[in-house]
């Protein structure tokens, strides 16, 4: 197929984008590099420099790129910063989208799969939380995200576009190729790694009285490649709507247990600070992800504690700097 990657220079575009051009398929990548790197966009893929935020400009991206559907990555992704700058995350999220609809609408682009956040959730009143579970986001981050499913389902429905909206909640772990280079860094995994190479003085634990079994948050991880996986799935099935499924394994990991973790697949002691707890981190946040298994037929095989935080260590050794070195 040939296929639009928005934000493909990004962390998890970049993943994908990687997996796509092994499985034959003809991609173009759109990013503006505010926060990916060029040096992230998979060899073998084509390389546009463009905004969402420029209506013209994404129109003719779409137009030259003549793809059969789009994989949409590209966002602004930091709750604390969508606090602080909530326009940019309108503007990045919910403008960027609306302008990349119009141009797929103009160029006759009708499949997307968004990458969607459990963010559009806010503070879950049950777990494991299920698709049609209230969602009130309880930050712009999550507001921008969910206004942009509120679009696609009404393209959907008005137009005949044919969307997945796929609800990532912590995404770990890197390739051989292609890993985590965010500045600044705010997942746990890679800041604990960032840690042991000496770039960190102390990996920060926020609350230890949660009433979790080891008083540490829990979060629900999947591997970066068992992400990909499901977009793949998702992009064979969307000869109809799919609408929004949760990805995730249900069971989750502590912050106390990705300590453990980092240490023993490193073999390294990591310098803890425990701290109280962080404002809006809910105790624990993991995923029913039946329907993906069911719709996708999508099984996350790699998302083990070790594997994610194998891989990505193996990255980070080889990518001390980064993808600048
Ligand atoms: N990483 C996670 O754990 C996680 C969890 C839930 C959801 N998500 C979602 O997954 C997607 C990818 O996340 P990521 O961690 O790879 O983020 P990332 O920041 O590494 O990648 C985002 C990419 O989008 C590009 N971009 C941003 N604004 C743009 C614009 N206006 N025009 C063109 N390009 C633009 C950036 O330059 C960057 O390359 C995001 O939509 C994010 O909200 C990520």
């Amino acid at each position: 197929m040939r296929l639009l990657v928005t934000g493909g220079a990004g962390y998890i575009g970049s993943v994908m984008v990687e997996r796509l051009v092994d499985l034959g398929h003809d991609v173009v990548v759109l990013d503006n590099l505010w926060r990916g790197h060029r040096g992230a966009v998979a060899t073998g893929a084509s390389f546009v420099e463009a905004d969402l935020l420029d209506s013209a400009g994404t129109r003719q991206a779409v137009k030259d790129a003549a793809p059969e559907a789009v994989l949409h990555f590209a966002a602004a992704t930091l709750v604390g910063e969508s606090m602080t700058d909530p326009a940019r995350y309108f503007g990045a999220n919910t403008v960027g989208s609306h302008h990349l609809l119009l141009a797929m609408r103009e160029a006759n682009v009708a499949k997307i799969v968004f990458s969607s956040t459990a963010a559009v959730y806010g503070m879950p009143s049950r777990l494991p939380v299920e698709e049609g579970d209230e969602k009130r986001p309880i930050n712009p981050y999550g507001q921008s995200k969910l206004m942009v499913e509120q679009m696609l389902e009404a393209h959907a429905a008005a137009y005949g576009l044919r969307f997945a909206a796929l609800r990532y909640f912590n995404v770990a772990g890197a390739t051989r190729v292609h890993g985590e280079d965010h500045d600044p860094e705010t997942h746990a995994i890679p800041v604990a790694l960032q840690t042991l190479l000496g770039k960190r003085e102390r990996f920060s634990v926020f609350g230890t009285d949660y009433p979790t079994p080891d008083g540490t948050a829990i979060r629900d991880y999947v591997h970066v490649l068992d992400l990909a996986d499901a977009h793949v799935a998702a992009l064979e099935r969307l000869d109809r709507s799919l609408g929004a499924m949760n990805l995730g394994t249900k069971d989750g990991f502590s912050v106390r247990q990705i300590v453990e973790g980092v240490e023993r697949v490193t073999g390294r002691s990591l310098p803890v600070a425990y701290e109280g707890r962080r404002a809006g981190d809910p105790p624990s946040l993991v995923a029913d992800s039946s329907l993906a298994r069911s719709v996708l037929g999508w099984t996350p095989a790699r998302s083990t504690l070790d594997e994610m935080i194998g891989s990505a260590w193996e990255w980070f050794q080889k990518h001390p700097g980064g993808y600048a070195g």
